[in-house]
């Protein structure tokens, strides 16, 4: 039998030379299910960490659910996400940003190439890509409804196209489909024939790990079935930005390590039922 500790030293030499990895300890279907509920709830009501298409009111994105929503709170402690982002950042880690990104069906739209880091220096001054984006597909993610695709190894490229000015504070240019920092399709194109791409499928309840300077897309969702992808960046507690800027929903001020939680389920102990 394999054991956890031997998926995790798996998981780490396949992140480190490629920039991305599957995790081979997917979540059930309760866990998933509770998930979505909190997601769907959340994203029925106004408030600023909802954001909707461009011109639509389709719902694009929740963010920074862990800080008022419990289920997700308790989620981001689960020792398998906690060991995963340790053993891939080495250090300690805390919740740097979280969000669902929903690609409504038909209607949702498309994140164009670019590297996470380039967001995280030029606009939160984060010092390193001493971080790692862990994701749960909530859905099914299929070829049709706008799947993440990977470019591996080019994490190892550093910036690509790193923008010459400094902040632009317009945080909406940061979750929308017009982003703000985009690798251009030429050098997309380089590092596409050197590399080639992945495209990360599977089933709900699937987990990948990929790394902030790994170049990435996914494109508009041409299917009837959503796709909700939650995303999680746990970020070494020694990387923290020391003065960040942008809304507190895209850039968590809470820099302690993260409190593992005591087991893996994430049935709330009465106590954090009650906090709901
Ligand atoms: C991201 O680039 O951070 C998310 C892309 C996606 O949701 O497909
Ligand atoms: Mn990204």
């Amino acid at each position: 039998m394999t054991t956890t500790a031997e998926l995790l030293g798996g998981a780490k030499i396949t992140y480190d030379r490629e920039g991305w990895c599957e995790y081979p300890l997917p979540f059930d279907a309760a866990t998933v299910a509770l998930l979505k509920q909190s997601v769907e709830r959340i994203s029925r009501e106004a408030r600023p960490e909802v954001v909707h298409e461009k011109g639509s009111g389709a719902v694009r994105a929740v963010h920074g659910c862990h800080t008022f929503d419990s289920v997700c709170a308790r989620f981001t402690r689960l020792p398998r996400l906690v060991d995963l982002a340790q053993t891939l950042v080495g250090a300690p880690v805390y919740v740097y940003q979280f969000k669902v990104n929903l690609k409504q069906p038909y209607e949702g739209a498309a994140w164009p190439w670019h590297q996470d880091f380039t967001f995280w220096t030029v606009e939160d001054g984060m010092p390193a890509p001493d971080a790692v984006n862990i994701t749960i597909c909530l859905d099914n993610a299929h070829a049709e409804n706008g799947p993440l695709v990977v470019i591996p190894g080019s994490h190892r490229h550093g910036l690509i196209d790193a923008p010459t000015g400094g902040a632009t504070g317009d945080w909406r240019s940061h979750v929308s489909t017009d982003l703000a920092y985009t690798v251009s399709d030429d050098q997309a194109g380089r590092l596409l024939r050197e590399y080639g791409s992945r495209t990360l499928l599977g089933p709900a309840g699937t987990v990948y790990a990929f790394h902030p300077s790994i170049v990435h897309s996914s494109s508009n969702n041409r299917s009837p079935d959503r796709r909700a992808l939650m995303l999680i960046t746990y970020n070494a507690v020694h990387n923290a930005p020391p003065h960040p800027t942008r809304p507190e929903f895209l850039v968590d001020r809470n820099t302690a390590a993260i409190e593992r939680a005591d087991s893996d389920s994430l049935t709330l102990p009465a106590r954090e039922t009650a906090l709901r």
